[in-house]
């Protein structure tokens, strides 16, 4: 089968041999793959255990040609989308110690055929084209668990999604919007704010710009929750958004550590910083039940062919995008 294959800092469009099925798994003939910057932080070296070569891609969707026993033959020509959560664990708060994720170091999407356990399958929205549903499996579940486990969203809460071009945040912002929240956004991008508008936010503004979102949260009586993944010295001026009581809820932290962080600000304010990370099998389950209610159409950006697949890596790097970048298999 064709894969594309990461060695140190270069990727290779190769043949490989197609993976075979064990004991209660399944073959999948992948058709569409996205990205998520996990993929990328692992082509720049910045990410922990990182094994090579690598076949990389965490989200898939796709069809089951193969399943090993005869009680999972009900898979068979079936469209699926992936779980790429590998050993969760027991407890849906956080993962386990064995804890893995999809595309290193076990093989990825980005490839013809990838061996997934059965209780990785899920039937494919059947509302979402192929392409559209590739999108879902990891950036929705991290949204999903930022926004419902760790921030509590609720209707008529005022949310605020920052850096909303990214992968995660268009899907925090699209679930968010599903469930009647007042919803803004951030991003660098005019155009990506206007697009949310279009698509349902109250405003946006643009987090380049000295003191925009301090001016937003004014006009608009401040944020009961902020999901961010980008952190650095932005954070300060987020977090002095907040309502009292209010969550700031990061999944990232893609601009490092701030300077410095305003304690007395969050202790007088009874403020919450809140870390998260995907979010357990059932979130998965729920995030994929949510999605079916609303009908939730993920923001794709681009679709790339397997041949051109290190330029949607580049586009993602340069940060161009606005939601999933997807690679057509
Ligand atoms: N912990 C986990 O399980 C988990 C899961 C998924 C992602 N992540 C992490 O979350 C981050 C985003 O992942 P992704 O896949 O969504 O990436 P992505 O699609 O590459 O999106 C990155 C976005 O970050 C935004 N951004 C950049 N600088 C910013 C700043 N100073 N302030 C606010 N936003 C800024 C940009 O938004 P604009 O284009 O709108 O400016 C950009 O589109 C990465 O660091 C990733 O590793 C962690």
């Amino acid at each position: 089968m064709k894969a594309l294959v990461l060695n140190t800092n270069s990727f290779q469009l190769e043949e490989v041999t197609t993976p075979t099925v064990g004991e209660h798994q399944a073959l999948v003939k992948i058709n569409y793959a996205a990205l998520n910057h996990r993929d990328q932080w692992i082509r720049e070296g910045q990410y922990a255990k990182i094994q090579l070569p690598a076949i990389l891609g965490s989200d898939g969707c796709g069809e089951v040609i193969v399943v090993s026993n005869e009680e999972h033959r009900h898979w068979i020509g079936k469209p699926v989308i992936i779980n790429p959560n590998i050993g969760w664990g027991s407890d849906d708060r956080f993962q386990s110690k064995e804890y893995q994720i999809l595309g290193m170091p076990a093989q990825g999407t980005l490839a013809e055929y990838v061996v997934v356990n059965i209780d990785r399958l899920y039937e494919k929205p059947v509302y979402l084209s192929n392409e559209q549903a590739s999108a879902l499996p990891l950036a929705g579940l991290t949204a999903y668990n930022a926004l419902f486990n760790k921030g509590k969203a609720e209707k008529g809460m005022n949310i605020l999604i920052s850096g909303v071009g990214g992968g995660v945040a268009q899907f925090a912002f699209l679930l968010a919007n599903a469930i009647g929240a007042n919803v803004y956004v951030t991003s660098s991008k005019e155009n990506v704010i206007q697009r949310c508008i279009d698509l349902g936010a109250k405003c946006g503004a643009n987090y380049t710009e000295k003191e925009a979102v301090k001016n937003l949260a004014k006009s608009v009586g401040g944020f009961d929750i902020i999901i961010d993944s980008a952190c650095g010295d932005g954070m300060n001026e987020l977090i002095a958004s907040l309502k009292p009581a209010g969550k700031f809820v990061f999944y990232g932290a893609t601009k490092g550590l701030p300077k410095d962080l305003n304690m007395r600000q969050i202790f007088w304010n009874h403020l919450q910083l809140l870390g998260s990370t995907m979010g357990s099998d059932e979130d998965f389950g729920k995030m994929i039940a949510l999605c079916n209610e609303h009908q939730i159409i993920p923001v794709l950006d681009k679709t790339f062919d397997f041949t051109d697949a290190v330029a949607a890596f580049d586009r993602m790097k340069n940060g161009e995008q606005f939601g999933k970048i997807i690679v057509k298999i």
